[in-house]
Formats: C-alpha cells, structure tokens, sequence
C-alpha cells in the first residue's frame, strides 16, 4: 500500500475546512521563531531594516516557497517522501523526498527542549519567582543542571505526544482552534502594556523606522534564515499539512492568511520586546545585542523592574508556550507521518516511534549545557549545532530540492494546476518569476554565507 496512487484520501486524516487547516498550519509557523527568535535578530540587525527586509522576503521569497510545497503535497496526497517518489524512484528523488522528511525529526527533539525551558520559566513564575529569574545567573544555573533540564524536556514532549496521537482533526486542529485565538488576545495584551511604559516609545521608534544606514548583506542573510524558520518552509511541513488539505480550499488564500498571521505575531512580539528593552534598561547596545539569552535573561529583568511582573510573566511564558507546542505538534506530526507512510506502520505506532527517537536525540542536546558541556561541534553546544545542521544548512538545501523538482520534473504548470484548483491564483506571475530566476539564487547565497559563517569567514 505504501507508495500506490491508491491510497485515498479518505484513509489520510484531513482538517475539516480552510480555518482548520489555516490555524493549524500558522500553528507550526508561529512559535518559539516567532517569539524568541525574531526579536533579538530583529534587535541586534538594525529594528526597522531588518523589518523592511524581512517583510519582503515573505511577501515574495516565502510566498512561492510555501505554495510550492503546498500544492505539491495536495496534489500527491503524501508526505516529503512519497511526494517526490510521485515522480520518479531514482536516487535524486529519494534523496530529495528524505532530505525533507529528516529535518522535522531533528529539529523535533532541541525544540523540545527549548519548550522545556520555558516550562520552567511559567513554573517558576507561578511560584512568585520573579526575583529569582531576574537574577544574571538564573538561566546559566538552570541550563547547567542536567536532571531538571531533562524533566522539563521529557514533560514537553509527552506533552506534545499526547496531543499528537489524537489525530489530526480531533487532536492538531481542535488544539489549534483554541490555542491560537488565545495566543493572539495574549499577544495584544502584552504589546499594548509594553508599548505603553514610559521610554518605550525610542524602542517602538527604532523596531519600526528603517534606516538606511543598517543595510547590509548580513541583514539580508539573517532575515532569510528566520523567514524559512519562522515559516516551517523546508521541513517536509508543508507537504504533510498540504496532503491533509481538501481539494476545495484555496491554497493562495490560506497561503497569505498564514503569512499574515505569523508575521503579525512576530511583530506583535518584536513590539512587546524591544520596547521594553528601551523602556526598562534604556535600550543600551549590549541590551540589544543580547542575542539568544534575550527572552530568558533580558526578559526576566525586564518583568521584575515593572509593576505586576509576575502576572506579566505569567502571561508572557504561557504564550511562548502555546505557541511552542503548536509548532512541536507539527515536527511530530510530520515525522510521524513519513514514518506511517514509507513503514506502512500503524500511526499510533509511529507516535511512540517518533516519541522515542526525540527522548533519546533530544537528551544529547538537554545534557550538551551540563552533564555534556565538554562536547562541541565547530565550537558548538549540541543543541546549537542542531540549531545550525538544520536551520542554516539542511533547511534551504531541502528548499533547494523542491525547486529542482518543480523546474526539472514537475513542471512550473504542476503546481500551477494544483493551485487553481480553487483559487483564481492572482499571484502567479510573481510566483513564475520567483520560482524560475530568484529562488535557487538566494538558497545558494543563504547555504555558501551559513557555511562561511561557521568558519568565520564572515559574522553574521
Ligand atoms: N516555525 C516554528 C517557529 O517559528 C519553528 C519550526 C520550524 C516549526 C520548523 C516547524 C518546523 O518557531
């Protein structure tokens, strides 16, 4: 049964309707990218050009990528694998096909663990300890002790287990129905309250205005990076959900609304963060350059010196952690999925599978801060290094397939055809323009400036 044509659609779970698949599939796209990621870049690059920038590429770059994988995934009803297998067997498209399927199970298990520490954090701010996080140590202390960076780490993924062998309807879509409406009146409340505090205003100023000035191809190369990110584009994601995807909904309609939802959440999150940056510690150099440690050093700080700091926290780590877990459901959906597909295996099965196999990969990265400290990769933590594999290389190589297909085999007019199934595809002009001339291009320049970067050829 396994790669046959014959393997109908009625058999694949499927969401019920365009919401369902939209809020499903901004579920996997908002997350941790959006609310942890997307600030500090969006800090340390410049605020408003790496907006500006930012803003672009999706609107473009993002757009063809996503209805790319979209329609190739509706169009074949499988999964990265089975998809490119769809048009032919021979080693590039096996090889294609698994280079997607792999990256979901290995960014699965270090966001797992990132999704653990923000437990933690939303643990330790129920319990009043407002003070204690704000302390410069507290997250190198936490991090640096291995059993309860594991237990937070094992309680996000059973979480996220646990909600994944549901289904897709019954579990992804009903949980998405109600952790993203949440996440958006969460993420309002707070921007309108950091937006508000004395001082934030220079902050508002500096995230939103571009100035020239902080252009430089940098700036380009780390919007690129987060916008497959913060997208999920590159993951085999897309074609999973995008198998799940009825025939009558319109691709370039839930396409843009996904756009739009996720990069509403970033800024929101950019609002929320980088004023009270400003606000709160006066938005120094070092503050903005803070990097990684932004949301779980800066942030602390920044909820003790104001009033209500606890409930601020409260809410702050509790939407960090709605959206993390959405996008975990979607690693583990995905990889479940291939697994269902090319093993033939049943899908409970494949949970336990998958589940396993983040527990034992994910340790090596919960541990790499503690009891593994003395492993480094290129003079990276474990996690880092998965961060980098996946994110900087293996995400646009895996673009990279996509594109070879569509311009090689498939044909541009495959996925033209997908498409206008049930949507009048307004953009397709662009979508021709991008997909043949500009796309390789850039996946090339984001590929060869990460490898750069690792070797300290160039910063980023
Ligand atoms: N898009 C998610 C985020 O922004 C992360 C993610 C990446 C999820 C890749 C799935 C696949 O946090």
């Amino acid at each position: 049964m396994k790669h046959s044509s014959d393997h109908s659609a009625a058999e694949r779970g499927s969401f019920s309707n365009r919401l369902g698949y939209v809020l499903a599939v901004a579920g996997s796209a908002v997350g941790l990218g959006n609310i942890w990621r997307f600030p500090y870049l969006a800090a340390k690059y410049g605020g408003g050009m790496f907006l500006l920038i930012y803003l672009l590429l999706v609107a473009t770059f993002g757009y063809t990528l996503i209805v790319s994988e979209t329609a190739i995934g509706r169009a074949t009803g499988k999964s990265p694998v089975g998809a490119f297998q769809h048009f032919g067997k021979s080693l590039p498209f096996r090889a294609g096909g698994w280079i997607n399927a792999i990256v979901p199970m290995l960014i699965a298990p270090y966001y797992a663990v990132i999704g653990g520490w923000v437990a933690k954090y939303l643990f330790e701010y129920f319990r009043g300890g407002v003070h204690t996080l704000a302390q410069d140590t507290a997250f190198t202390s936490f991090i640096s002790n291995g059993a309860s960076v594991e237990f937070w780490f094992v309680l996000f993924t059973l979480a996220t287990f646990a909600i994944v062998i549901f289904g897709v309807e019954k579990g992804i879509e009903r949980m998405s129905r109600v952790m993203m409406p949440m996440l958006l009146v969460l993420a309002v409340c707070l921007t309108v309250y950091s937006v508000t505090r004395p001082g934030a205003m220079e902050g508002v100023k500096y995230f939103l205005i571009p100035n020239f000035k902080d252009f430089s191809l940098m700036t380009v190369v780390a919007a690129m990076g987060q916008m497959f990110y913060s997208l999920s584009i590159g993951t085999g994601i897309l074609y999973t959900y995008g198998s799940y995807m009825k025939k009558d909904v319109d691709i370039e309609k839930s396409t843009a609304q996904v756009e739009i939802f996720d990069t509403v959440i970033a800024v929101l999150a950019g609002l929320m963060i980088i004023p009270a940056v400003f606000a709160f510690s006066g938005g120094t150099p070092e503050t903005l350059q803070a990097g990684p440690s932004l949301m779980f050093i800066t942030i602390p700080k920044v909820f003790e010196s104001m009033g209500m700091g606890t409930f601020v926290g409260i809410m702050f780590f509790l939407l960090v952690l709605l959206a993390a877990l959405t996008s975990s459901i979607s690693l583990m959906e995905t990889s479940v999925s291939t697994f269902s597909d090319e093993l033939g295996l049943n899908r409970k099965l494949c949970c336990v599978l998958m589940a396993g196999l983040m527990l034992v990969l994910g340790s090596f990265s919960a541990l790499g801060f503690n009891v593994l400290d003395f492993v480094k990769i290129f003079g990276m933590s474990i996690l880092d290094f998965f961060d980098f594999l996946t994110n900087s290389l293996m995400m646009p190589l895996a673009s990279f397939t996509t594109c070879l297909l569509i311009l090689r085999t498939a044909g541009i007019s495959f996925v033209e055809k997908e498409v206008l199934l049930s949507s009048t595809f307004r953009r397709r002009s662009l979508y021709r323009f991008f997909i043949k001339y500009l796309v390789l291009f850039c996946l090339i320049v984001v590929f060869v400036s990460s490898i750069a970067n690792v070797l300290g050829l160039i910063t980023l």
